[in-house]
């Protein structure tokens, strides 16, 4: 068993990092990311819902944290509970990781089902970290951000992190909207299309994306999840959205 998301993390970010290292030895959250994507992969043909899906979506969801928040967007758990930057990196890290999980009981509802099968297991995590109510209060903000990834509206800017960061796990046929793998369709036309996804900070709004796509395809899967995953967020008006199309220029989204 190995988990390995690659985390950079800041200077003095010691919860985060004991956090992370919980996360990557824990036994549970390697069978529950496994057995996602036996249920994805291996029977439903789609494409992966497992522990790489988790690191990508981590990734992106921390860059996209930490140019917010340098740019004077104040996460929740600051905001709401005065709790400091790193617990909603905390936060958007747990959140990332498991959102998916619940792909291994069933499709259909899966956001609902990750929150329930990871509950435990946070808690768990966040035992040497947090005590008493700080623990439940990271619990119910992870919970949120977790069932609130697809088609809930998150109320949070760490629950909206996650809910775009999923969507930008796009590069290289990577696109989150499944598509069964080996037939030809326009997800997977549009998925393959997807080269490379660019996060920066921004100069027009807080965050800057520029998505690299080899032929116009690829604007289906813009189309079809990231915008409405953007628009159904608290980030539609912090983040700027271009496409790099190989030969063709850069267009602005949004
Ligand atoms: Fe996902």
């Amino acid at each position: 068993m190995s988990l390995n998301f690659g985390v950079k993390f800041q200077e003095n970010e010691n919860k985060l990092k004991l956090v992370v290292e919980e996360v990557e030895k824990s036994e549970t959250v390697y069978q529950l990311l496994k057995a996602s994507n036996i249920m994805m992969i291996n029977r439903m043909k789609y494409n992966d819902h497992g522990p790489i899906h988790a690191k990508i979506v981590a990734n992106h969801a921390l860059k996209m944290l930490e140019i917010l928040f340098k740019k004077g967007v104040l996460p929740n758990i600051v905001k709401d509970y005065n709790l400091n930057f790193e617990d909603s990196k905390v936060v958007v890290f747990l959140a990332s990781v498991l959102h998916d999980v619940g792909n291994a009981v069933q499709r259909e509802q899966h956001p609902v089902l990750s929150a329930i099968l990871s509950k435990d297991e946070i808690r768990k995590i966040l035992m040497k970290t947090y005590d008493g109510g700080e623990r439940e209060i990271m619990l119910t903000e992870i919970l949120h951000a977790i069932v609130s990834h697809e088609d809930l509206i998150p109320q949070t800017i760490e629950a909206s992190i996650v809910k775009v960061a999923d969507a930008l796990d796009m590069e290289e046929g990577r696109a989150r909207i499944p598509y069964l793998l080996g037939k030809m369709s326009i997800h997977q036309v549009s998925a393959l299309a997807v080269k490379k996804v660019n996060i920066e900070e921004g100069t027009v709004k807080p965050v800057y994306v520029e998505i690299e796509m080899e032929n116009p395809a690829g604007i289906f899967q813009i189309d079809e999840l990231l915008l409405k995953r953007i628009s159904s967020s608290l980030l539609s008006d912090k983040i700027e959205l271009k496409v790099n199309i190989r030969g063709a220029g850069i267009f602005k989204i949004i």
